[in-house]
């Protein structure tokens, strides 16, 4: 008879805890309406712009051969790259697989990643060292439209690795491509405040691991790399503005050995 009461106690203290947590959550995960203005990707690579350099990336894959379980038990983090091109194909499946526009709900857009309040907080960079068809530099990445957009010209995948702890220094140097992310905080936080900061922290993950499956898929290597040794060096090579702060790095490539899917 106790026992029973007890649990009616606590079945209405829990009840009372999610009312309360709805109303709370439901009072500020509005999200900020994003302009609608999804621009589809063309077949193939287009160049829309020589200045600054800005490229129309050819539509992603939203189909594949290997199973998102497949991906899961062969993701492993890869730090040995061979010295070989990757295509603007491959390269547009990564980005897209980071953070691709999936769907446009009236004036806002949803990815293929998470995103509190659905604020994107994240910004994605590619650094192309050996690209087919993509001339090197360091590209902001524009998920509307799927473009990469050039923002410093040349091969600076030596520069890069100089802002990463010496024992990831070779493997960011030899990468075809990195991908790399900042956040501007200020999106979320100004949302959700001081969990804001959290949450773009989760976020980053969530993009990553995508990228991490994405390239397993495509029987490519990556590591997320989180240790920097010169952050600023970065900020200042990317010319990320002074509230954009880099989060992670991740080489991509042919592994030096043989990768054969499980
Ligand atoms: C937040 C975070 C930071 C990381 N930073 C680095 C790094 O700076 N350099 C590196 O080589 N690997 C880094 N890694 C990769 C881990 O070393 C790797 O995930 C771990 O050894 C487990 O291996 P697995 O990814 O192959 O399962 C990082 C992973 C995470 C989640």
């Amino acid at each position: 008879m106790k026992s029973a009461k007890r649990t009616i106690q606590y079945g209405a203290i829990l009840l009372i805890a999610l009312v309360l947590m709805t109303a709370r959550s439901n009072s500020i995960t509005e999200p900020t309406p994003v302009p609608a203005t999804a621009t589809p990707a063309p077949a193939a690579l287009e160049i829309i712009s020589t200045s600054p350099l800005t490229y129309a990336l050819s539509a992603p894959q939203t189909d594949g051969a290997v199973s998102v379980e497949r991906a899961l038990n062969n993701r492993r983090s890869q730090r040995d790259f061979r010295d070989q091109a990757l295509t603007h194909g491959q390269l547009s499946q990564l980005l897209w697989a980071a953070y691709g526009v999936t769907s446009q709900q009236g004036m806002s857009e949803r990815r293929t990643s998470p995103s509190a309040g659905a604020l994107y907080p994240l910004e994605i960079f590619a650094v192309v060292g050996d690209v087919t068809d993509i001339e090197p530099g360091v590209y902001r990445y524009v998920p509307n439209g799927h473009r990469i957009v050039r923002i410093v010209e040349g091969d600076m995948r030596e520069a890069l690795s100089q802002s990463v702890h010496v024992v990831n220094q070779d493997t960011v140097a030899i990468a075809p491509v990195s991908i790399c992310y900042s956040a501007v905080y200020e999106r979320t936080t100004e949302v959700y405040t001081v969990r804001g900061d959290v949450y773009v922290h989760m976020e980053v993950g969530h993009s990553a691991q995508n990228v991490y499956l994405q390239a397993t898929a495509m029987e490519l290597g990556t590591v997320a790399i989180g240790t920097f040794s010169n952050r600023g060096a970065m900020h200042e090579m990317m010319n990320l503005q002074a509230d954009e702060i880099p989060l992670y790095l991740m080489p991509v490539g042919y592994l030096a050995g043989d990768f054969v899917l499980r």
